[in-house]
């Protein structure tokens, strides 16, 4: 699948959507993420705190875990918005989990200024573990 900039366009929005819903009253850092699948379909995601602190999910991570409990395990593009002047790059687990379902995701972290950035997953996580390495 060819990722335009106009479907990047969509995600941003969607993420930006997304995060109004975030559960983070201890970090006040509110997080949303979407991704888009081979088929085109979109999942989002929030961060969703916890009081024990460690139970924590990311908002990476629960846009994935909707995408496949969907039925739909392949990740084309996700964009990760903070409510932040710098752009938040996906947590390290959070690049584990997009690695599992994307041979090479186009990852877009964006926030409120213009600041963007623009990695694959590939180059979020060189030299990884994966599936294969279990075949
Ligand atoms: N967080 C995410 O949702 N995604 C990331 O990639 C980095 C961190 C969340 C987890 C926690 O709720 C808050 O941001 C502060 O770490």
């Amino acid at each position: 699948m060819n990722i335009g900039n106009d479907t990047i366009e969509r995600l941003v929005l969607e993420a930006r959507r997304a995060a109004e819903k975030a559960y983070a009253p201890y970090s006040n850092l509110r997080v949303g993420a979407a991704l888009i699948n081979e088929d085109g379909k979109i999942f989002t995601g929030v961060n969703v705190e916890n009081a024990s602190f460690g139970l924590t999910v990311c908002a990476e991570r629960n846009a994935i875990f909707s995408s496949v409990s969907n039925a739909n395990r392949t990740i084309e593009a996700l964009v990760i918005y903070t409510p932040t002047q710098t752009p938040t790059a996906p947590c390290g687990a959070c690049r584990q989990v997009i690695k599992e379902f994307s041979q090479d995701a186009l990852i877009v972290s964006v926030c409120d200024s213009d600041n963007r950035l623009v990695r694959t997953i590939a180059e979020l996580l060189p030299s990884s573990f994966g599936p294969e390495s279990l075949t």
